[in-house]
């Protein structure tokens, strides 16, 4: 079996990562080696599925220790990718890098993973010798998870995502600072909330003190957030661009276009608003397509259904909707819903849908543990 170098497999997506490869049973597929950024020679895992593994873990800043790999996976993040990846390439490391992280994604040399979606470019990449493979954005993958039948078919000319991100995007903190948000709100109110009789312009009142920090009550927590979150939303993800865009924004058009192997003319311009809510891992994203041409919603309906094994069509209605397409119903499965999908009154050929998806699958370790998969053969 070919040897592994694990590096960040601790931290969220990483743990997500370890979890699925061992329902999975793929650690019997390669001989796992732990790397540590900060406690190397401290005790190796256990995962279900290893037999043959080192004791201890490795220096993942230990150049040697890494070049001898074939394989690397990282789910230690962009910082240290950006540190370690050069410096292993000028080391002379020939082998195949495998990463969670964007730093790399924009690069010509590295090639997007997401297999139900572009298994050919994957395939094409690794027979030419390309050695980064990248899992993308949490929003594109899942926006492709679900709608890739359609992107696929070369019907759509342009489109918009307006999407409602989950707390774990920025990472374990943020999530940790939502429940201490939604805790501290709570707080604020929690004798009024007892007695029926209160008046909810009151607790309205208490409760906006909590998120503004002007009240008596302890304010919100907003150090991971940079403001409150809690009851509330941030219409902004990741860096300003400085041009009105954000770049989470701008890597829904490249990766998009990336991952479906779209240049110049073909590129399909996605334009995206993106906003972190209160949800915990999923995200959710409503989309405005323009096809180009009319195509019976039946068909339509069709091509995303048929286009993986993963995507769920939920049936327009309200009560399909409610139950079916709500982050609650999407955490902690594969499965990518689709709903709310209609013609839109611009014309016959304006689509709307809404997607949902479990931010830490396929959003992040899941696409990244098949490309490990196809990879090691
Ligand atoms: N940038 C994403 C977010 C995370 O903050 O939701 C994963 O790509």
């Amino acid at each position: 079996a070919p040897r592994v170098g694990l590096i960040g497999w601790r931290g969220m997506v990483g743990s997500v990562l370890m979890q699925r490869m061992a329902e999975e049973g793929d650690f019997a597929r390669i001989e796992p080696v732990f790397f540590s950024t900060s406690n190397a020679g401290g005790p190796a895992p256990r995962f279900a599925g290893m037999d043959g593994a080192a004791d201890t873990l490795g220096d993942a800043y230990d150049l040697d220790a890494l070049a001898a790999l074939p394989i690397i996976l990282s789910c230690q993040g962009g910082d240290y990718t950006r540190t370690v990846y050069p410096r292993l390439r000028a080391h002379g490391w020939r082998g195949l890098w495998i990463d969670a992280a964007s730093t790399l994604r924009g690069e010509d040399s590295s090639v997007i993973v997401l297999d139900p979606v572009n298994r050919e470019a994957i395939d094409a990449g690794l027979a030419s010798g390309v050695t980064e493979l990248v899992g993308g954005n949490c929003t594109v993958s899942l926006m492709l998870m679900g709608l890739g039948g359609l992107f696929r078919s070369g019907l759509v000319e342009w489109g918009t995502a307006m999407t409602y991100q989950a707390a774990s995007g920025g990472g374990a903190a943020h999530m940790r600072e939502l429940l201490a948000g939604f805790g501290a709100l709570h707080g604020a109110v929690a004798d009024q909330l007892q007695d029926p009789a209160s008046a909810i312009l009151e607790i309205d009142r208490r409760v906006l003190q909590t998120q503004r920090g002007d009240g008596e009550a302890p304010a919100l927590p907003t150090e991971q957030f940079g403001a409150p979150l809690a009851g509330s939303l941030i219409p902004w993800i990741d860096a300003d661009l400085g041009d009105g865009t954000s770049r989470e924004e701008l890597k829904g058009d490249r990766e998009t276009n990336k991952i479906l192997g779209l240049t110049g003319e073909d590129r399909i311009p996605l334009e995206s608003l993106c906003v972190r809510v209160g949800a915990l891992r999923s995200h959710s994203q409503a989309l405005t397509l323009k096809l180009r041409r009319a195509v019976p919603l039946d068909e339509v309906e069709q091509m995303i259904a048929e286009a993986n094994e993963w995507v769920r069509l939920v049936p327009n209605t309200k009560e399909e909707s409610m139950r079916r397409l709500t982050p609650v119903a999407a955490t902690g499965t594969l499965e990518v819903p689709v709903g709310r999908l209609r013609t839109l009154e611009m014309g016959p050929e304006y689509l709307t849908a809404f997607t949902v998806g479990d931010q830490l699958l396929w959003g992040a370790a899941e696409p990244v543990r098949r490309a490990l998969m196809i990879a090691t053969g």
